[in-house]
């Protein structure tokens, strides 16, 4: 099959095509003919060596596709189906794999689509979109009462995340404005703040209370100012650095402003709680299929551009989702 590998981890350059065996599924997994791949910051982290996994591998963890074959102990798959996978579970030692032709995916982290399911929109939407149903209802328990400020909301997490939040509903669902020439103009935002005066315009909107959860996927300087705007019983949940930098938040304010900070990464936990993850992948792609979550459509790029792709993300001109089509 043809796939993309990382021999050793750097820059964009790294990812290199290649053709390998075509794998075959262990005990309780499938095999997938991948379609599309979706391709999101954190892959950008895996090919530079951030999460220090051995090498030669595939990057890639999220795809949809057709079962090929299914592993011993698997029931309810049959070869042909369409379906969409999570490959991200460092737990078992998976190790990705979606930047290639078939990948190797559990049983109880992939979820059935129905025929004639969009399979690039599908693919965009599955690492986001899992890790924002937890988020949201898991960490921050979101309450129809509630003020909702969106860090990085421009990007794939931050936009989910607030779709997410905006159909449950939420009283507000507040986007931290992004680069210029980026447009954050859908439905979805009660409101657009700026980064350089979130602490005033966020005053303003919330009488001075303040939010009740923020999302942040961003970190650095405005994980800062976005934590000195929770309200009490506010809960920040940290899902990512996309500004390359951790911010640390002081116990004493925690204590003292009656406050919670949660984090939560889907690749660290999902070997623990596959069950779960898979109740919250197949909800999630309902919701897609039925129009409800209407997510934009990705740009789609074929597997070889996927250095184009990586660049873009790190130089923060990607588009807010981009897929592969790998077949
Ligand atoms: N917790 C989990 O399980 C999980 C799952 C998926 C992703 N993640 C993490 O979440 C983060 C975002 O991923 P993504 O796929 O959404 O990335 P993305 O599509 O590239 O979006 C990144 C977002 O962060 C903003 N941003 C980047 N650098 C910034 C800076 N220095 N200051 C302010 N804003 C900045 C971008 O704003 P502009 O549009 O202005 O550039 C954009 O809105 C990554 O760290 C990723 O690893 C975590």
């Amino acid at each position: 099959m043809r796939a993309v590998v990382v021999r050793s981890p750097g820059p964009a350059d790294s990812l290199e095509a290649v053709e390998l065996p075509d794998p075959s599924p262990g005990p309780d997994e499938l095999t997938v003919e991948v379609a599309y791949a979706g391709v999101g910051f954190v892959d950008t982290l895996f090919r530079s060596g951030a999460f220090g996994l051995p090498t030669p591998f595939t990057p890639g963890i999220e795809v949809t596709g057709h079962v090929r074959e299914v592993g011993p102990g698997v029931a309810g798959f049959r070869p042909g189906q369409p379906v969409a996978a999570l490959l991200n579970d460092f737990g078992r030692g998976m190790r990705a794999g979606g930047y290639a032709e078939v990948a190797v995916a559990h049983a109880a982290m992939t979820t059935r689509l129905p025929d004639g399911a969009d399979l690039a929109r599908v693919a965009a939407v599955l690492v986001n979109g899992v890790t924002a149903w937890l988020a949201l209802r898991d960490l921050a328990r979101l309450d129809v009462r509630d003020d909702v400020l969106v860090l990085g909301a421009s990007g794939g997490l931050g936009g989910i995340t607030g779709r997410l939040a905006a159909i449950h509903p939420a009283r507000r669902v507040i986007a931290v404005a992004a680069s210029p020439g980026k447009r954050l103009s859908d439905a979805t935002w009660t409101d657009v703040v700026h980064g350089a005066d979130l602490g005033s315009a966020v005053r303003e909107l919330t009488d001075g209370r303040g939010v009740d959860v923020v999302i942040d996927p961003v970190g650095g300087e405005l994980r800062t100012r976005a934590y000195d705007q929770l309200a009490p019983f506010g809960r920040l949940v940290m899902l990512g650095n996309a500004s390359g930098r951790d911010t640390a938040i002081p116990g004493d304010s925690l204590w003292l402003g009656t406050r919670q900070v949660l984090g939560l990464s889907l690749g660290g936990v999902a070997h623990l709680i596959p069950r779960r993850v898979g109740a919250a992948l197949t909800a999630l792609v309902d919701l897609v299929h039925r129009g409800v979550l209407r997510e934009p459509a990705p740009a789609i790029l074929p597997l070889d551009r996927v250095a184009e792709v990586h660049r873009a993300l790190e130089d923060r001109t990607a588009p807010a989702k981009t897929v592969l089509a790998v077949r």
